[in-house]
Order: C-alpha cells, then structure tokens, then sequence
C-alpha cells in the first residue's frame, strides 16, 4: 500500500471571520477521502496559537464548528534536514508531523491577504489555493479592479480616498466623488469582507458619517457608483484552461438595501440564492468567460469565487471582488456551484490539493539561480 498523504488542515485564524473557518474545517475533515489522504488538523485560535489537535477526537465531537481543544500541543512549523515540512510541537517531546501538504481552510486578512501563504512559502510548502501575490490583489478591492480593468472587464466607476486624505480635505474627497460619481454610491473599506463598513449612501449629505466609518477597518476607502444590480457568483477551479461553474444569484430580501453583515449572517431569511442563476445561455457563458479572465487575470492557483454585479438596466456584468479562499462548508456558494457543475464535494477536496502539489512540484522544478 502507498503511503497517504498527509493533509495539514489549518483552521481558526486570527481574523473577523474565525467562526467561519471553524465551520469551514468541519466539513473539509469529514468529507477529506481518508483513503488516499491523511489529516493533520492545526487549529489556530485568536491568540495566534498553533497546536496540533487530534483528528480522532475533532471526528468524534462531530461538531457542526471544529472545536479547538486548549490542551492539544502548541506547534511551530520547522523544516526537517530534507526539506520536509514538520509540525513541530514546542518544547515538548511529542513526535512531529511530517506534512505533505497544507489546505488553509481559513479566511480573511492575515488568512487569505498573501501573509499566510509567504509564511508557506517560506517553509517550502505545497498548499491550496493562491500564492502570495494572488491573494494580495484579491484581498485588493481597487488593486483588483484595476487589474482585471486592465484585462478588459467591466468595473463600475469608482474613486479611492486614503484617510490622510479625508483627514487632511474631507470636501476634497466628497467633492471627487461627486463629480465623478452618480448616486447611490457605495462605500466600502479596500480590504475588508463580510459587508464589514459597507454603506450605501443615497445622499450626499450622508458620505460623511459612511466615510468615518469606513475608514474605521481600512486607511482605504472606495467610494463606488451603485449598480442596479442583480448579484452573479461563478467558482473558478484552476486547470489549464481554468473551469468556470455555473453561476448562481444571491438576493438579499426586500427588507436589506443591499447584501449587508445583517442578511449575510443574522437574519436567517436575509437572502435567496437561484443555482444556477436564472441567465440566458448567453449571459451565462459570458459571465463563465469573465470569472475565468479575472482568474487568469490575477494570476490565480486553486479556486476562486468570482462576484459580479449583472445591471438590470445596461445588461452588462461588471466585475466586483474575487475571493480567493471562499467560505468552504459543503453548502457554502463555492462548493455548491462546483457540486451543480458536476464535482461534488470529495472530489472537489481531492482535486484542490492535487492541484497544490502539482503546483509545489512545477515551481521546486525551477532553477533558483544562473546555471549556463
Ligand atoms: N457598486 C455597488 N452597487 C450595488 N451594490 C453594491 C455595490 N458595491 C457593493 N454593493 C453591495 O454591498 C455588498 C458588499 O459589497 P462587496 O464589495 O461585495 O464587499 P464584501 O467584500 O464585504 O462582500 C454587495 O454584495 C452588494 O450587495
Ligand atoms: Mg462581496
């Protein structure tokens, strides 16, 4: 028999959005296929302790969030003699995990912003999803749309303002806005997520109180023209060319402006999602070909969830943020388009970390220095 390959589950993490990972791991650990691999869970809790927890145990609590037990080991990553990635417990004596390879089952800033992934970099690991580059201008919201811009998608128009900026001439940002922009427009921090400091401001008089709100979560703000939109999501798996799912829609209820904190996580009837999204054949290949631009685009790895705003006035899908480590229960919306395009869950979970080490594998192959 070969040997299994063994799958480091990072989970928790020091951002907002912990409780989502928690719920995340869960699921990637009871549908892992425990016959080619073997997981590793690392739990990280919102001190930033590592510890090695004890996959047994996390299956027997079968628990809807992955618990992190307080006793488990404390680790730190170390790199073996032969290059091989250890979870090393800290000062103690217990044996060390070798690891293969890491699935970051985490989200957020310092989780998918390019920290994490230069940490894995560093120890020479194979992990899922982006590197560190990708996941930056993902995390982006203006680095992102200025890319994928470039590349040809549409974005809808927008103005940035730094909060030297604003503190130094707030009339100078509003008046920017005002002259480039029609109302409503939305303003939302540039690295956030979750509708975290999102506005929508239908009058002027009221960019003020958004913008210091904003500019409580970021020293970056976008101040964005608001799009009479229907809300189009498409799962993008890497594979040369990368496979675009089908898309799906989110509606936030009639009793949400927009698709805020409240109807993402507290109002259980906050919205309804259509998958696939109700599209004519033609809208739906074009929105598939647009998510797979943006992809390329950002020169992402993995998977990626694809947000785009579908004008119900223009027709026109414009681009709004990419994620590049998507909320990952087995219903959350990514693995849900892929199950609907034909690649359930395991299978799914099976193919991303083939994908990281196919990756691993081509970039150790490259030369790190002038060989003649
Ligand atoms: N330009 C816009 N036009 C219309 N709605 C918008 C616009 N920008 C944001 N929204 C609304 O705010 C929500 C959150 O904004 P988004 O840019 O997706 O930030 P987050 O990363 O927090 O999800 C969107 O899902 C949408 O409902
Ligand atoms: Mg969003």
């Amino acid at each position: 028999m070969t040997e299994k390959t063994r799958v480091a589950v990072l989970y928790g993490g020091k951002s907002g959005e912990h409780e989502v990972s928690l719920k995340s791991a869960a699921s990637v650990l009871r549908h892992l296929d425990r016959s080619r691999f073997e997981p590793v869970p690392i739990s990280i809790d919102k001190q930033g302790r590592w510890q090695r927890q004890d996959a047994r145990r996390l299956a027997e609590s079968n628990a809807e969030s992955l618990p992190i037990f307080a006793e488990a080991p404390e680790i730190r990553l170390a790199i073996s003699g032969n290059g091989t990635l250890l979870a090393a417990p800290v000062g103690g004596a217990a044996t060390q995990d070798a690891i293969d390879v890491v699935f970051p089952v985490i989200h957020g800033p310092l989780c998918e912003d390019g920290a994490m992934q230069g940490l894995l970099d560093l120890a020479g690991a194979a992990y899922v999803g982006s590197g560190v580059m990708a996941s930056a201008i993902g995390m982006h919201k203006d680095m992102a749309k200025r890319l994928v811009a470039l590349a040809g998608l549409p974005v809808a128009p927008y103005t940035v303002a730094t909060k030297r900026d604003y503190a130094r001439d707030p009339a100078a940002v509003a008046a920017a806005a005002q002259a480039k922009l029609a109302l409503p427009a939305f303003i939302k921090p540039c690295n956030m997520g979750s509708s975290v400091g999102v506005h929508k401001v239908k009058r002027w008089e009221d960019l003020g109180a958004a913008l210091d709100d904003a500019f409580a979560y970021d020293t970056r703000v976008l101040i964005e023209q608001g799009v009479d939109a229907r809300e189009i999501e498409v799962a993008v798996l890497d594979g040369d060319p990368p496979f675009a799912s089908m898309a799906s829609e989110l509606n936030a209820g009639p009793q949400h402006e927009f698709y805020s904190y409240e109807a993402k996580y507290l109002d259980a009837d906050g919205a309804t999602v259509d998958l696939p999204a109700k599209l004519t054949a033609e809208q739906m290949s074009r929105v598939q070909e647009l998510a797979k631009t943006a992809f390329t685009a950002l020169e992402c790895s993995g998977l990626a969830r694809v947000d785009f705003f579908l004008d119900r006035q223009g027709g026109e899908f414009y681009f709004n943020e990419i994620n590049t480590l998507p909320g990952f229960t087995a219903i959350s919306m990514y693995p849900k388009m892929m199950e609907a395009s034909g690649l359930p869950y395991p299978a799914l979970i099976t193919r991303l970390i083939e994908l990281a080490l196919e990756r691993h594998a081509e970039r150790r192959a490259l030369k790190t220095d002038y060989q003649g």
